[in-house]
């Protein structure tokens, strides 16, 4: 089967930045307990799913030198879509001029994950460039005077362009998952607000982010000692540091963008991977882990050669 490999990338966030200080200013919250229990010192709050997409895509395909009408299909990976139908792919695809196909996929936070697995098959059945987008608007569905979770997310798109190529690509393994006895843990009713244990989901999440990311690696001769770059779903800095020590990856080599992005679900970990490109932590030819974990509960792990 023929492979492919990332050949641009971008990023679309709102403009407005809302700091500890400015929720301290208007809930019951303070920076120390927002930086000490999530690593979280600023989000990106505004917008909407579609527009930070559209964002996102403009500088991917204008990074990789892909014109609109050279892709063959638009994955959108949301849980926080503009309307209930069509998908938020349709808005964003007629916006940039894709002729191509385009479908949202939700999968929570694992999303980006699940969306480039699904996406590498699409160019093994034939497809040529896809543009994987994850694109979120959490602040839309969190009450956001209730400090709890008002504290913990953020809004913002990333995306990349990923064409195929001869020979086996930048996909080395992958693993994805799901467990929908789960779903009680974290969800979101039509029209409602967005509930978390957050303890249980976080008792759970170190746990599931090793297994998989572990299960991802067993496919292949690598361990973690081997790994570039590990980018995590960035969901709660005490996650990503756990989860990252039982691996045995060093500090330098784990992506963090939480302090200045929040949890921004299907979007964390193209945020933080495309930061990790733009701030040159991760070059071409480097061994990147992902690894996401999320409602449902969803996970998923893919083992990158990243530019093939
Ligand atoms: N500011 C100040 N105090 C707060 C607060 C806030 N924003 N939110 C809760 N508190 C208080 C609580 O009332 C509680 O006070 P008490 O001890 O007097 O009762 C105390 O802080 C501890 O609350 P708790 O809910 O136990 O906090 P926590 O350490 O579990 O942290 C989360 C809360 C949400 C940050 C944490 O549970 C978490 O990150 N969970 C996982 C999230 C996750 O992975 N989500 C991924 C989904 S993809």
């Amino acid at each position: 089967m023929p492979g492919a490999i990332t050949t641009g990338w971008g990023i679309g966030l709102p403009a407005n930045i809302v700091t500890n200080a400015d929720l301290e200013s208007r809930l019951d919250t303070n920076d120390a307990w927002i930086t000490e229990r999530t690593g979280i010192k600023q989000r990106h709050i505004g917008g909407t799913t579609s527009e930070l997409a559209i964002m996102a895509g403009k500088e991917a395909l204008k990074s990789a030198c892909v014109l609109p009408e050279d892709i063959d299909i638009l994955l959108l990976a949301t849980t926080t879509p503009d309307e209930r139908v069509p998908g938020t792919s349709a808005v964003v695809q007629n916006a940039l001029g894709i002729s191509g196909g385009a479908f949202d996929l939700n999968a929570a936070c694992s999303g980006f994950v699940y969306s480039l697995i699904v996406a590498h098959g699409l160019i093994g059945v034939g497809a040529k460039r896809i543009l994987v987008i994850g694109s979120e608007t959490l602040s839309s569905i969190t009450n956001m005077n209730e400090r709890t979770l008002a504290v913990v997310v953020g809004d913002g798109a990333a995306g990349i362009v990923l064409e195929r190529t001869e020979g086996p690509g930048e996909l080395l393994s992958w693993d994805l998952g799901a467990d929908g006895s789960l779903r009680h843990l974290l969800y979101c009713e039509h029209g409602g607000y967005l509930f978390m244990d957050g303890k249980e989901v976080f008792r759970r999440a170190v746990r599931i982010i090793v297994n998989s990311a572990q299960k991802a690696l067993g496919k292949t001769g690598f361990d973690s000692t081997d790994i570039d770059l590990f980018v995590p779903h960035q969901a709660n800095a005490r996650i990503v540091e756990a989860a990252r020590e039982r691996l045995g990856i060093p500090s330098e080599k784990a992506m963090t963008t939480i302090d200045r992005y929040g949890n921004t679900s299907s979007s964390s970990i193209p945020l933080a991977l495309v930061t990790a490109v733009c701030e040159g932590k991760l070059k071409k030819g480097d061994l990147v882990l992902l690894s996401g974990f999320g409602a449902g509960m969803t996970w998923g792990s893919a083992l990158l050669r990243f530019g093939g």
